[in-house]
C-alpha cells in the first residue's frame, strides 16, 4: 500500500482489504472494502480521522511512515466512530504517538472506554459544531447520530471543503483508485451498503443529510470506499433511497424442500411478469443475502415461499424474515406461500419475524401437498393483489 493525496497535505493513509469477504461475520463483501483513514497535516497540529480495522494495525502505521510520521508527530486522532473497523487501531496509534488525544463526542468516548479500554485521559470530547485548529486548517465536527450508530459524527475540515463521513455514504469496495470514477460501480456497491447498515435508519439519515447539506462540500471522504469528487452523486443517491419512491418490483425470498414451494414460486413469478411487474426471485439456499438486501431498497412487495418443516416455515425462510425485519425496508405489501404435509405454525412464525414492518399482508397461499388447481387458483389472485396494490405506489 501507499498513500494518496486528495489535495496537498491531506492524504489517504488508511487499507485495502482485498481479501474479505464477510463483515460482522453476516455481511457478504463480493469486492472486499477499505478502512479508509486520512491524515491532514496542518501548519501547527497534525491530526489523523479515524484508523483502521486492528488486523490491518501495522499496514496503517506502515502509511504512516510513508507519510512522514513518527518524524512529524499525530497530535489528534478523530474518532467519528467508535465501531472497531475504524477505531480497533486507535490503541496502537496511542502507543506510537504517546502524547496524541483522540477527540471524539462524549457518548463515541464511553463507547470506546468500553470496546477498546481507552483511558478517559486520552480524550479531547467536542460538543455539536465545535471546531479545532490545527493552524492554517480547521476541523468541525457535526454530529450525525443513528448512521449508524448513536455516536456517530462527522468532520469537515473548512478550509479545503471535504466532508470526512465515515460510514455515511460508504461502500464496500476495495479499489486502487481514490476518487470515483466507475460512478455506475460505485453507486451499486453503495447502494449495497446503504441496504445492509443504513436502511433501518431512513429518519436520521434524512435530518442529517438536511444537516449536512448546510454545509459546501467540495469532497466527501467516507472511511468505506473511494472518495466522492461530485458529492451530489452520492447524497442524491441517499435521497433517492430514502424516498417513499417504491418500485413495481416483487422480492420472492424463497426455500424449497422436495419442488412444491419451487412450483408455486415459479408459477407466481410468472403471472407476476405476465403483469409487468418486475420479479427478483432469491433462491435462499445460494443467494448472495447482500443481493437480497439491495433489491428491497425500491420493492414494493416482498414474497416469502417457504414449506413447512418440524411444524414451522424452513429456517432459511425465518433468516430472511427477521433480515427483513431488521432492515426495515420501505416495502409496502408482504406474501407468504409455501406446501406443507400435515400443518403447522408457518404463517405466523413468520409474520411474527415481520412485527418490526409497517406493511400490508396478503392473502397467504398454503397448499397441502403439491400445488392442485385450487391452489394455482389462489395464487393467480394473488398476484392480481400485487398488481392492484402496485397501481397506488408512488413511483
Ligand atoms: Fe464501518 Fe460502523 O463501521
Amino acid at each position: 500500500m501507499t498513500t494518496q493525496e486528495i489535495v496537498p497535505k491531506i492524504l489517504s493513509v488508511g487499507v485495502k482489504d482485498w481479501d474479505r469477504r464477510l463483515f460482522d461475520e453476516l455481511i457478504p463483501l463480493p469486492d472486499g472494502t477499505t478502512y479508509n483513514s486520512y491524515l491532514i497535516l496542518g501548519s501547527e497540529k497534525t491530526a489523523l480521522i479515524d484508523t483502521v480495522d486492528p488486523a490491518k494495525s501495522h499496514e496503517l502505521i506502515s502509511n504512516l511512515e510513508k507519510a512522514g510520521a513518527p518524524a512529524a508527530p499525530i497530535d489528534y486522532v478523530i474518532a467519528n466512530h467508535a465501531e472497531q473497523d475504524h477505531s480497533g487501531s486507535i490503541p496502537a496509534i496511542l502507543d506510537l504517538f504517546p502524547n496524541a488525544l483522540v477527540v471524539t463526542n462524549e457518548k463515541c468516548k464511553g463507547f470506546l472506554e468500553d470496546l477498546l479500554h481507552i483511558a478517559k485521559e486520552k480524550f479531547l470530547t467536542v460538543k455539536d459544531g465545535e471546531s479545532l485548529s490545527l493552524g492554517d486548517k480547521t476541523l468541525q465536527f457535526h454530529f450525525t447520530p443513528w448512521v449508524h450508530w448513536p455516536e456517530t459524527m462527522v468532520t469537515y475540515l473548512k478550509e479545503d471543503k471535504i466532508l470526512f463521513s465515515c460510514d455515511f455514504f460508504g461502500s464496500h469496495l476495495a479499489d486502487s483508485r481514490l476518487f470515483v470514477q466507475d460512478e455506475h460501480k460505485v453507486l451499486t456497491d453503495a447502494k449495497r451498503y446503504y441496504a445492509e447498515i443504513m436502511m433501518p435508519f431512513r429518519v436520521a439519515i434524512k435530518k442529517n443529510i438536511e444537516k449536512i447539506e448546510t454545509l459546501d462540500v467540495r469532497f466527501i471522504a467516507p472511511s468505506h470506499g473511494p472518495v466522492y469528487n461530485n458529492p451530489r452523486l452520492i447524497i442524491d443517491a441517499y435521497k433517492d433511497w430514502i424516498s417513499h419512491r417504491l418500485e413495481n418490483t416483487v422480492v420472492v425470498a424463497y426455500v424449497s424442500m422436495h419442488g412444491s414451494t419451487r412450483h408455486m414460486v415459479d408459477y407466481l413469478v410468472e403471472k407476476l411478469i405476465a403483469k409487468g411487474i418486475t420479479v427478483k426471485p432469491f433462491n435462499l439456499t445460494r443467494t448472495d443475502l447482500g443481493d437480497l438486501a439491495m433489491a428491497l431498497v425500491d420493492a414494493a412487495t416482498v414474497v416469502i415461499g417457504a414449506p413447512t418443516v418440524l411444524a414451522g416455515p424452513h429456517p432459511a425462510a425465518v433468516y430472511a424474515a427477521s433480515l427483513v425485519n431488521a432492515l426495515k425496508p420501505k416495502t409496502k405489501y408482504a406474501a407468504i406461500i409455501g406446501s406443507y404435509g400435515w400443518g403447522g405454525k408457518t404463517v405466523e412464525t413468520i409474520v411474527n419475524n415481520l412485527n418490526n414492518l409497517k406493511l400490508e399482508l396478503l392473502e397467504p397461499v398454503l397448499c397441502k401437498g403439491h400445488p392442485r388447481e385450487k391452489d394455482f387458483q389462489a395464487l393467480d389472485r394473488l398476484a392480481d393483489e400485487i398488481a392492484a396494490g402496485h397501481k397506488t405506489i408512488s413511483v
